[in-house]
């Protein structure tokens, strides 16, 4: 257990997990999935047969890349907000014309290093910027050596989608704001469909998104001092149609406290924490998120229409 002075911006960070777990719908931040074992549990998510997001949206970004390619133009910079490995990223670099630069930012600095010097490598001529940041605060485009004519923005894998769409639409904003006049976005986005499908991808037989869901309260454990019994909690993560949302939970199986520092949590037996939502749009309701912001210029698809990649243009 970890009895070291609490600082500062610790007990910020607390704050935020304790009011979260003291609201009557019981929340967690969803960015502590990804400690490494978090993030290699994803890795693992986007391989499964049954998560046929990434598949997807890969085999779209191939079967289109000199379209997608050419929307860049000449003279561009390629900014990616939240760049992991760059995996999707590289189908398009090699094949975009005279650009100006890539941006990756990325909230793990080790990440963020470690992909750009394996880029670098691939790439010897792409010049690389990369921003250690929280892509979802505004963040300050470096100054490029060469001549920029426009900025382009790509944020794949439906990230969009564990917005809220308040939030959504308040990132997008910022988004557009960033790319000015004349910006565009290559976006990848989940479509609604059967809620059989949806519910599979998220409640896979190997049950590894429970394992990546449960990881969650092992990393509350590890990092902060909780004491939850991972084994006292179930992975749910039904298809809401009202919403058009998988939802996320872990559910307590029995009446339980769980304790860090000085405070207490109750559970009642089958209460919930909630930890993500993945919403799934319509053409409709993606179009009322980014109103007003971009219009879509161009849109890919796959044969089954599971997901789309699309291209939209700031309206300034
Ligand atoms: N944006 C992806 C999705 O909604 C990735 C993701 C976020 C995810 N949280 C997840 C995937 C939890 C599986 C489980 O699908």
């Amino acid at each position: 257990m970890n009895t070291e002075k609490v600082t500062v911006d610790e007990q910020q960070i607390l704050n935020e997990i304790f009011d979260g777990l003291n609201q009557i719908q019981k929340k967690l931040p969803s960015k502590y999935f990804y400690d490494e074992k978090g993030s290699q549990l994803f890795d693992q998510i986007c391989r499964l047969d049954e998560y046929y997001l990434t598949r997807t949206e890969m085999m779209i970004l191939k079967n289109n890349v000199d379209q997608i390619a050419e929307c860049f133009g000449d003279d561009s910079i390629f900014i990616e907000y939240g760049s992991g490995s760059s995996l999707k990223s590289r189908i398009l670099l090699k094949n975009i014309k005279n650009l100006s630069g890539y941006v990756p930012i990325d909230i793990s600095t080790e990440h963020l290093q470690s992909t750009a010097a394996s880029l670098n490598e691939r790439y010897p001529d792409l010049d690389i910027y990369p921003v250690a940041a929280d892509y979802t605060k505004k963040i300050e485009i470096p100054d490029i050596k060469k001549t920029v004519k426009r900025r382009m923005g790509f944020f794949p894998g439906s990230t969009l989608g564990n917005f809220l769409p308040e939030e959504a639409r308040e990132f997008l904003a910022v988004v557009a704001d960033e790319l000015g006049e004349n910006g565009g976005l290559i976006i990848g986005i989940d479509l609604r469909k059967d809620k059989e499908i949806l519910e599979a991808a998220y409640n896979d037989k190997k049950g590894i998104t429970a394992q990546f869901n449960f990881n969650i309260l092992h990393h509350l454990n590890d990092q902060f001092g909780f004491n939850f019994n991972v084994n006292a909690f179930k992975h749910y993560a039904p298809f809401n149609e009202e919403h058009s949302r998988i939802e996320m939970h872990l559910v307590s199986s029995e009446e339980q406290t769980v304790k860090c520092r000085n405070e207490v949590f109750h559970f009642a037996k089958w209460e919930t924490i909630l930890t993500e939502y993945s919403h799934k749009y319509t053409m409709e309701a993606f179009q009322n998120i980014i109103a007003g912001l971009f219009e879509i210029d161009k849109i890919w698809t796959d044969e089954k229409n599971y997901f789309a990649v699309l291209y939209l243009k700031t309206v300034l």
